[in-house]
């Protein structure tokens, strides 16, 4: 099979293609309905099977021969543990910790919040709450209580699961105070938490609502898998929009299921019994497709590392555990690479190391910068395939089908649509431009399986923010082109979203926490050019008319406010004050022409602008403090 009738397969007989695809995955039910329309109208997969995604990533397998195969291995250089789990064991462990969930009443359809860091107890966390049914929404470990609160007021979990403390390269970080907090500000209340406790850290428990996990687990009944049909939920993943407000994307079983299944063969040429590692956090969209579900589904075993890819121990790290591993594919952030380049840039710490078993390297997250891409194929000397995605899709949407047919790669693209996405570029009303326009990319509906039938809670939310923008596409909020042979070129996003070190987040909800400090009249937060996290935001911030402050302590007092409300991860470390914002004549800020000065590529001034001197200010401001790249 070719790319081309694969991916022409699957645009002009959809129904057909992903039935086939069906086949590969075991049902309790068969869906008679490959494509149908939910009550809001949206194209839904498999909406009458009946299947359980945890029993396909465990128990088919333990049904079915893998029962001594590692499914999970864990490495976790912070801690100097190493362990590993066969099908079995992690089935068994999955069933216990499912058993102590539905002893405290969680059941098919209801929410589990996971605020954990990368151990096994949060793989076991989320197939556990699978099995049930249930609906899990893990928390990335390093946002702040104000961030899970928000999380745990939208998803309203009847049980959040935590762990005593996450570890950062050397720092240890208590997780439970954080969690207890983001309990005390959020109007829903879990009626239980379950904590895992770690040796770095013993946490406190609150009677009558906290439970220990290795206690629960001693005494813990089994529990089975429910059937679910294919459109019931399996998870919400929170992601960052334009505004303050996360959005919860909802995940559904089947399509899901059929879709990363489907993925590991196609995209990542994976066979059951192979080794897969993605070097990402289980609470990023990557952790939840590809350190968990993907590659169980297929029968791999899984690497869930607990590390850097530098200082745990070294920039040799990745190589260690590629060797130790017999990795078959690696999948990060070229942040990651950017970062062993930065500490290795020789390559010394690859040398001791085997990669033979290596076949390909996969990157997504952010852009693949052409050096960083040229740097990491000299280096390996293997294939470097970079592929683009989102939470909203949980897969890829441009990428390339290295195990079915390999296309040549071109340093700066992910390569073509993957087999479902019918990706167009438009222009501002929708129009379809030829090969070399820049627009906003959009894919023609329907979706493929796995992505976003709407927004937890909030089905406008989905509409407006996904649907109205060009009537009959799904917009990404990502621009770019096509070349003339099709691929697709990703320049970035169009709204006020930026990756930082491959963690997305919201421009806007920073905004909102700088505009909340008292000296401030306004604020505008845009990411800049980082040589080694890809983007850095920053924020340029008016004062009330007659404040006067010494501008350094403002800063840090900024800082200090965006860590402690978003966390650390938001890496906001620069604020500076401005004489004026440039803005349209209707008070808009002009937030694209301030990405455009930064970004130094020239930028033209609108006529809708109200005042223009604001522009050359900023510049020259920017410039001064090194953030206005050098095209
Ligand atoms: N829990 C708590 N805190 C966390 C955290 C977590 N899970 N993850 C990050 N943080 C903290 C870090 O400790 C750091 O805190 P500090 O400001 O006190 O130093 C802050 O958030 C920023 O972290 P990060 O942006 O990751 O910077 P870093 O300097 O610690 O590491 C890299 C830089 C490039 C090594 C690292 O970002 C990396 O490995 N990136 C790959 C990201 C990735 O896999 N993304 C998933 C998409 S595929
Ligand atoms: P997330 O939802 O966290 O996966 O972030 C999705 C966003 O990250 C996309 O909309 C893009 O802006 C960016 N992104 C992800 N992968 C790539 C890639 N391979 N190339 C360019 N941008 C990417």
């Amino acid at each position: 099979m070719s790319y081309q009738a694969e991916y022409k397969k699957s645009i002009e007989t959809p129904e057909l293609f992903w039935g086939e695809k069906a086949e590969d995955i075991h049902w309790f039910k068969k869906p008679q309905k490959i494509l149908s329309k939910d009550e809001n109208g949206i194209s839904r997969w498999f909406a009458d099977g009946e299947l359980n995604t945890a029993y396909l990533a465990l128990d088919f397998h333990v049904e079915n021969g893998r029962a001594e195969q590692d499914a999970l291995v864990f490495d976790s250089p912070v801690t100097d543990t190493k362990i590993r789990y066969t099908y079995k064991e992690l089935r068994d462990e999955v069933a216990k910790f499912a058993g102590i969930l539905k002893a405290q009443g969680v059941a098919k359809g209801d929410r589990v919040v996971i605020y954990m860091p990368m151990i096994p107890e949060a793989v076991i966390a989320m197939l556990g709450v699978a099995r049930l049914g249930a609906i899990h929404s893990v928390v990335f470990g390093g946002f702040a209580p104000q961030e899970l609160a928000v999380r745990i007021d939208d998803a309203e979990p009847k049980v959040v699961v935590t762990a005593s403390c996450g570890i950062e390269i050397k720092k240890v970080l208590p997780y439970k105070p954080l969690l207890d907090e983001a309990i005390e500000k959020s109007a829903h209340k879990p009626s239980s938490c379950i904590v895992f406790q770690r040796p770095q850290v013993t946490a406190e428990l609150i009677a009558d609502r906290d439970i220990d996990w290795a206690t629960a687990m001693k005494t813990a009944e089994p529990a089975d898998c429910v059937p679910v049909k294919g459109t019931d939920p399996l998870y919400i993943l929170y992601t960052s929009g334009t505004t303050g407000k996360p959005k919860g994307v909802v995940r559904d079983n089947g399509g899901h299921a059929v879709a990363l299944k489907y993925s590991m063969k196609s995209i990542y040429n994976m066979e059951a019994g192979e080794v897969f590692w993605a070097a990402s956090d289980v609470g990023w969209v990557v952790g939840h497709s590809y350190i968990v579900y993907a590659p169980l589904l297929a029968g791999c075993t899984t690497v869930v590392f607990e590390g850097k890819p530098i200082k745990t121990p070294d920039a040799g790290a990745f190589w260690r555990v590629c060797e130790e591993y017999k990795v078959k594919s690696l999948f990060a952030a070229p942040t990651a690479f950017r970062a062993i380049r930065k500490e290795d840039p020789d390559s010394e710490l690859l040398k001791p190391y085997d990669l033979s078993h290596l076949k390909a390297i996969f990157m997504a997250g952010e852009r693949l910068d052409p050096p960083t891409y040229t740097w990491t194929t000299e280096t390996l000397g293997k294939p470097v395939i970079d592929h683009w995605w989102q939470t909203e899709t949980g897969w890829a949407i441009c990428g390339n089908l290295t195990g079915v047919e390999m296309k040549e790669p071109k340093a700066g693209s992910s390569t073509l649509p993957m087999p479902g996405f019918n990706v167009q570029i438009v222009d501002s009303e929708g129009n379809e431009l030829p090969a070399g326009e820049q627009g906003n990319i959009a894919m023609k509906l329907p979706l493929p399986p796995s992505c976003l039938p709407t927004v937890w809670g909030d089905h406008e939310r989905f509409r407006t923010g996904y649907l109205a923008e060009f009537p009959g596409y799904y917009s990404t909020g990502d621009g770019g082109y096509k070349d003339d042979e099709g691929y697709v070129f990703i320049m970035g996003r169009t709204d006020d979203v930026i990756n930082v070190a491959g963690h997305r987040l919201s421009t806007g909800e920073m905004e909102e926490i700088v505009a909340s400090h008292p000296a401030v009249a306004e604020c505008c937060v845009i990411g800049v050019n980082d040589p080694l996290k890809g983007q850095q935001p920053i924020g340029l911030v008016l004062l009330k008319n007659g404040i006067e402050l010494d501008e350094k302590e403002l800063e840090t007092e900024l800082v200090a406010m965006v860590r402690k409300d978003i966390g650390a991860v938001a890496c906001f470390r620069k604020a500076m004050v401005v004489q004026r914002l440039p803005k349209t004549r209707s008070g808009k800020i002009l937030r694209k022409l301030l990405r455009q000065i930064a970004d130094g590529s020239g930028y033209s001034v609108p006529s809708t602008i109200d005042d223009p001197a604001s522009l050359p200010e900023i510049e020259e401001i920017l410039t001064n403090h090194g953030l206005v790249s050098s095209q």
